[in-house]
């Protein structure tokens, strides 16, 4: 089959700060790497920058490998780019436009889960300065509600008071031009749930847990730190361990809530969810519909690895649910079936 990879990245930066590029030029690694695992199972591939090849490109292909991101330098968002592609009637791998949108607003998304039950910290959205908050108890994180990536979270992200938090809610909104997103700092074991698969056949893969350094000075957080600036004291320090040592109790819960989680805001085919545990209670931070498939150092393809996927595998497996989303809608001829996770009453 024809296959075209997606990506999205301008030479620009928006917003935020010349660091926070390491974030967004990682897909280009990824690309290569969904490119040689596609080859090796047959596909003629080709890469596509949509910021600088356009979408027209794009209608050549039977089907397309999604990974454009919204990134600080482009303007043009990962679920506009989806919207388009909707529009175009093309088959894509990972989740419609809706569940971008819905994901891609850290509030948004918590929202919905709250409408269901689901457990996520407690919060407040912050959108000009001197906006008081109330309500929340301290310690408090502080975090671009539009952000992926750990972009905008360092150590002083975690604020214990009132002139913190001002601090750092002035920082997020003049730097990154959104509102800040002031939620109660979960201080507990930090799990991930990588998912694979639509409707009743998605499976949630082996958990798996952040390792953060015994420092007892700073926060135990994913900063962008410990996620992007290798050297670091905090990138060289975190790690993660899978499967994640959880009695079989608490590891059927958090993977009940992840499939809850994804359902509610409607992804497809793969997603991760990120949570905190409070005693025995997974509190989930954020749902990353398409979340890093990099080869080298993502959550995703450690826990995929684990449960016994090589990255060819995995890659095909992703493409294989996409594929047959757009077999079950051309059956149906109905426009797309993004958000197959979802139950019909939410689809929103
Ligand atoms: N409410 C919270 N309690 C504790 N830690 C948090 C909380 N929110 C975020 N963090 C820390 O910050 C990291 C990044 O936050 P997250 O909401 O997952 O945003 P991103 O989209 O940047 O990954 C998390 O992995 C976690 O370590
Ligand atoms: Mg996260």
């Amino acid at each position: 089959m024809d296959i075209g990879i997606i990506y999205n990245l301008a030479d620009d930066l928006l917003k935020g700060g010349e660091l926070d590029r390491l974030a967004d030029g990682e897909v280009l690694d990824t690309a290569q790497a969904v490119k040689v695992a596609l080859e090796r199972n047959g596909h003629r591939v080709g890469i596509h920058n949509v910021c600088r090849d356009g979408l027209a490109v794009l209608a050549q292909y039977g089907a397309l490998f999604n990974l454009a991101e919204s990134t600080v330098g482009s303007a043009v968002t990962e679920d506009a780019i989806a919207e388009k592609l909707e529009e175009m009637g093309l088959i894509f791998t990972g989740a419609g436009s809706v569940a971008l949108r819905k994901c891609a607003n850290k509030a948004w998304t918590k929202a919905l889960l709250i409408s269901q039950d689901i457990p996520t910290p407690r919060y407040q959205i912050v959108r000009s300065e001197g906006e008081t908050v109330t309500g929340l108890e301290y310690p408090l994180i502080v975090k671009p509600v539009g952000e992926d990536g750990s972009i905008g979270i360092d150590d002083d992200s975690v604020v214990w008071d009132e002139r913190g938090l001002e601090r750092k809610v002035m920082q997020i909104l003049r730097m990154y031009r959104q509102p800040a997103l002031v939620e109660e700092f979960i201080d507990g074991r930090e799990i991930n749930a990588a998912l694979i698969g639509n409707g009743e056949d998605a499976r949630v893969l082996p958990l798996s847990e952040i390792i953060f350094p015994a420092d007892e000075g700073r926060p135990r957080i994913l900063s962008f730190a410990a996620e992007w600036l290798a050297g670091s004291y905090a990138y060289l320090n975190t790690g993660s361990r899978c499967p994640a040592d959880l009695d079989a109790r608490s590891e059927a819960a958090i993977k009940a809530i992840a499939i809850r989680a994804c359902r509610v805001v409607g992804c497809s085919d793969y997603a991760r969810v990120d949570m905190r545990l409070r005693g025995d209670t997974p509190y989930v931070l954020e749902v990353n519909p398409n979340p890093c498939i990099n080869p080298q150092d993502s959550g995703f393809i450690a826990s995929a690895r684990v449960a016994g996927f090589s990255y060819a595998e995995i890659v095909d497996e992703i493409l294989a649910c996409a594929l047959a989303r757009g077999r079950a809608e051309a059956r149906q001829s109905a426009p797309a079936c993004h958000g197959a996770l979802l139950p019909a009453e939410v689809a929103g």
